[in-house]
C-alpha cells in the first residue's frame, strides 16, 4: 500500500506544526492506557521515535518517569524537533532531541533502553520500515525493558468501523489526506519469538479507534 515519501511527510509535519496538538481529542485516552501499563515509574531511559511535540514526553517527565530518567526524542520533522525543545526546556539536562532523516536505526547502543515508544507513528510507515523499526527497538532495549505503542487501528463495531473505513478511503485516495496515517494492526507486527506482549487493548474516542500494545523482549 502507498504511504508518504519521508520528504513528504517531513513537510507534512513542518506544516502542521503546533496543529499536531488538535489530535490530542481522540489521541489522549490510548495515550492514558499506555501510560497506566509503560511502568514508566521504573525506567531510567526512554527513546521515542516520532516525538512530536513532546506532549507525551512532558507528561512523563514531569509525573510519571524517576527525577535521574533520560529521554532521547527523535523526528523526522525539523520543525516538531523545535517545538519539542521549547516545550522539554524545564527538562534540558535529561533530554536529547534529534531531527532524523527518517531511518527506522536508532541511535543507541544494544541493550540500553528501558522504554522504547512509539506513538501514532508506525501507522504511517511502510510495513517493512515498521518491521525494521521493531527489530531495532528489540535490539536497544535492555532485557526487562518494555516496547510502548500506540497506533490507529480498525474499528470493530458501530461508528467507529464507519470511521476507520472513511478513514482508509481517503488514505487511499491520496495519503496526504490522512496525514499520511492509516489504520493497522499491531499485533501482528510483533514476531512472537522476539516479543512477549503483556499489554494490548483497543481504545475507541470520538469514533476513533486505537490499539495499545507494551511488550518485553523474550
Ligand atoms: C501523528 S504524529 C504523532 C506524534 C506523537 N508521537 C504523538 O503521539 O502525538 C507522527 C510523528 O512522527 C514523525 N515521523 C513520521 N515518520 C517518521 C520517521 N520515519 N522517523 C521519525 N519521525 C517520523 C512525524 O514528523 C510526526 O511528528
Amino acid at each position: 500500500m502507498r504511504t508518504l515519501s519521508r520528504s513528504a511527510v517531513r513537510a507534512f509535519y513542518d506544516r502542521l506544526g503546533r496543529g499536531l496538538d488538535s489530535q490530542a481529542f481522540y489521541e489522549n485516552p490510548a495515550l492514558d492506557d499506555l501510560v497506566r501499563e509503560g511502568d514508566f515509574a521504573s525506567a531510567r531511559s526512554v527513546l521515542e521515535f516520532g516525538c512530536g511535540t513532546g506532549r507525551l514526553a512532558a507528561r512523563l517527565l514531569a509525573t510519571h518517569l524517576p527525577p535521574n530518567a533520560q529521554y532521547v526524542g527523535l523526528d523526522i520533522s525539523p520543525r516538531m524537533i523545535a517545538i519539542s525543545t521549547r516545550r522539554l526546556a524545564p527538562w534540558r539536562t535529561r533530554v536529547r532531541l534529534e531531527a532524523t532523516a527518517g531511518s527506522p536505526l536508532l541511535p543507541a547502543a544494544d541493550a540500553s533502553v528501558d522504554r522504547v515508544i512509539a506513538t501514532y507513528v508506525l501507522d504511517l510507515l511502510p510495513e517493512p520500515e515498521a518491521r525494521a523499526f521493531l527489530g531495532e527497538a528489540r535490539r536497544i532495549l535492555t532485557p526487562g525493558g518494555r516496547l510502548c505503542l500506540v497506533s490507529l487501528t480498525f474499528g470493530e463495531s458501530g461508528p467507529s468501523r464507519w470511521v476507520s473505513r472513511i478513514w482508509m478511503a481517503l488514505f487511499r485516495l491520496h495519503p496526504i489526506l490522512t496525514g499520511g496515517c492509516r489504520p493497522i494492526r499491531l499485533a501482528p507486527l510483533l514476531d512472537p519469538a522476539a516479543w512477549c506482549i503483556t499489554h494490548r487493548r483497543r481504545v475507541q474516542s470520538f469514533g476513533v479507534s486505537s490499539e495499545v500494545i507494551v511488550a518485553r523482549p523474550t
